[in-house]
């Protein structure tokens, strides 16, 4: 079994998942990840917050089980999606009595995915409160981390703020707290980029509404508990209100080599005019790698070679992927080589919907690069340096 105690009264009874390697059949987890929920016994009331993925009920039932658990008095779901609000109904089934506390939105969503009867629920405005004897929990609405239907909620007594996939890492460890700050860093980051990102906005929102909060530990629904706070608020501030950094990312793909002899000129002419660079071969990338290096870099310069007449799909995805994630890039072009002609440049740039970055004059050649194309990379370097100077990336 997996339990830890918090405090006296507080448990942590979710499920460590090791082996599990990808989420949403998109993400890659090279570290794992945990589905977290918390056991609260009040003095009076017993109150569960989210539950586990359904593959791993088991472990939470049986975690149940060892703290003699007769009751639960209340089932919180801060988050419909089914790695956290999937075991309910099997939590229903063996605490009939339990009241399911949601969001009216949460409510809707868990009638949709998981069939539960009207009947089974509480719903919460924002700031209602609910009393387990001697311990209250508060519940903040968190609308768009990373779905509309969400809530936090904050335990007021011991000053625990219950962040569901807010703040939350994709790690698998056994200790109940934070270890190493560099890895946590790191796996939030992955976790940042790829779920969070494209609700910045409202992340921004969600941040001033915690303010006012005392808070002395953070309970995520994935990853270690922050017994310091900071360390992942002032991480959040960052990836949220900075600006992009001196840094161009740079996926590319190539077939015969012309379009990396390419990503190698330009790297090296970035790199001499002092601009960071992040370059993933996307025959081998690590999505997740991209999302991260998303988060703060000012620019996108895609290499892709031509295939059928346009982008490689290995460019395309990644470009799609890109789009999707709303990352706060400035600037975007293309560099790349075709064989007879194509709509590659067409194609990319119509798809950056979301993003609408200044679009750079692309590199787009005919055959293997010649002394003129190199002279083109180092324009488009020069370019690229002097809008991040101008815009003060450091
Ligand atoms: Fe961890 Fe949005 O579920």
């Amino acid at each position: 079994m997996t339990r830890l105690q918090i405090k006296p009264g507080i448990d942590a009874v979710g499920a460590i998942d090791w082996d599990r390697r990808l989420f949403d059949s998109l993400i890659p987890l090279p570290d794992g990840t945990s589905y977290n929920s918390y056991l609260i016994r009040g003095s009076e009331k017993t109150a569960l917050i989210d539950t586990v993925d359904p593959p791993m009920d088991m472990v939470l039932t049986g975690n149940l089980d060892d703290l003699k658990v007769e009751q639960i008095d209340y089932v919180i779901c801060n988050h419909a999606e089914q790695d956290h609000a999937g075991s309910i109904p099997l939590i229903l089934d063996l605490y009939p009595e339990a009241k399911v506390v949601c969001t009216p939105k949460c409510k809707g969503m868990l009638i949709d995915l998981l069939h539960l009867d009207e009947g089974v629920f509480m719903t919460v405005d924002d700031g209602d409160t609910l009393s387990l004897g001697n311990k209250t929990l508060e519940f903040i609405h968190a609308p768009w981390v990373h779905w509309p239907e969400t809530m936090v909620c904050y335990l007021r007594e011991d000053k625990i703020l219950f962040s569901c996939d807010f703040f939350g890492s994709h790690l698998a460890q056994s200790a109940l707290y934070v270890q190493d700050e560099c890895q946590v860093y790191e796996s939030a980051k992955r976790y940042f980029g790829e779920i969070m990102m494209p609700f910045r906005a409202n992340i921004k929102k969600n941040m001033e509404r915690l303010k006012s909060y005392s808070i002395e530990l953070i309970a995520p629904s994935h990853g270690p508990v922050y017994d310091r706070p900071q360390f992942i608020l002032d991480a959040y501030r960052s990836w949220v209100y900075d600006e992009p950094r001196n840094m161009v990312l740079l996926p590319y793909v190539s077939m015969h080599g012309s379009t990396k002899e390419m990503v190698d000129h330009l790297v090296g002419a970035l790199i001499e005019r002092g601009v960071n660079v992040r370059q993933f071969d996307l025959t081998v990338a690590d999505p997740g790698k991209i999302a991260i290096a998303l988060v703060d870099s000012a620019t996108l310069v895609l290499g892709t070679c031509t295939v059928l007449g346009g982008a490689h799909p290995l460019a395309a995805n990644a470009v799609f992927l890109a789009n999707a994630l709303r990352p706060n890039l400035k600037f975007a072009s293309i560099i790349g080589s075709f064989g007879w002609g194509g709509r590659t440049i067409e194609q990319i740039t119509g798809m950056l919907t979301n993003i609408k970055p200044e679009v750079l004059p692309p590199v787009y050649i005919k055959g293997n690069p010649a002394e003129a194309d190199f002279a083109s990379l180092d324009s488009l370097a020069e370019t690229i340096a002097q809008k991040h100077r101008e815009n003060g990336y450091k």
